[in-house]
């Protein structure tokens, strides 16, 4: 595929995070339920997640469900955990085969067992596998995660165990739910909505924002790689000036 080619040419971002949005728009355009939209959401998780893998992208990050949309519609919330649910099982093998980890990141305490039951099973099949990290963010709010780290790190003060000094950017990196992942390098959003809705706020800091109107269930492999292309015509100056980002090897 061309457009595959061509990104293979370039730097490849290495944590690209998706805030997957405008599921009830595109089945309120069809005359449907707010559900149906979600229902036809799945096959666009499916083609980013085969896309991100295409590309050479080693973390992908899916927003999957707010802290926040826990003040949706009980019948809602339920369809959703029980598209997850679903979803996962049927996917579990071709994640496995096709060598992708899957974890998740978020405030677990809310969800209900079956899902947690269902998740911690692909969590464990998956864990050893080293060609993508998919992450789903579930019950996840980006300052929820800040205030969890901010008590982890309070408590470890109080033991002794880490100093008021050495409280440095690692320090607060690690104490968050995606210690284990790179900075977001490039964030997507659908939907025409340019704004993070409470997602990865710290992790964000430097990251390339690609905001596209393409409603979540329309949203192909097509759309992926054209966001991977912007991203690699842009050049990353980290606060340096451009003469000194082209004469460094160094970034
Ligand atoms: C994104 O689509 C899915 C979730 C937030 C779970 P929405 O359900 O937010 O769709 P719109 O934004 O109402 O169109
Ligand atoms: C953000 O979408 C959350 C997810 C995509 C899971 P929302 O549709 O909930 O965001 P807002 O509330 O419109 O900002
Ligand atoms: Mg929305």
């Amino acid at each position: 595929m061309d457009l595959l080619n061509e990104i293979k040419k370039g730097v490849v971002p290495q944590h690209v995070a998706v805030i997957m949005d405008g599921n009830g728009r595109w089945a309120k355009q069809k005359g449907m339920p707010r559900v149906f939209g979600h229902k036809n959401g799945v096959k666009a998780v499916r083609e980013t997640i085969e896309a991100a893998r295409n590309s050479g992208v080693k973390a992908l990050t899916l927003y999957a469900f707010s802290t926040e949309n826990w003040k949706r519609p009980k019948t809602e919330i339920k369809t959703l955990m029980t598209l997850l649910v679903t979803s996962l099982k049927k996917e579990a093998k071709s994640l496995d085969k096709n060598n992708i980890k899957l974890q998740v990141i978020g405030n677990h305490d809310l969800l209900p067992k079956v899902v947690i039951d269902g998740l911690n099973k692909v969590i464990e099949q998956t864990k050893n596998n080293t060609a993508l990290t998919l992450t789903l963010a579930l019950s996840y709010g980006s300052r929820e995660e800040i205030v969890n780290a901010v008590k982890n790190i309070s408590k470890k003060i109080v033991k002794g165990q880490v100093s008021i000094e050495e409280i440095d950017e690692n320090i607060i990196n690690n104490h968050l739910y995606t210690f284990t992942l790179p900075d977001v390098d490039l964030m997507i959003r659908t939907s025409g909505e340019k704004r993070i809705s409470n997602f990865l706020l710290w992790q964000i800091a430097y990251a390339e924002l690609h905001f596209t109107d393409v409603l979540w269930p329309d949203f192909t492999k097509k759309d992926f790689y054209n966001a991977i292309i912007e991203f690699q015509h842009i050049e990353r100056r980290f606060g340096k000036t451009s003469a000194q980002i082209r004469t460094s090897n160094e970034i």
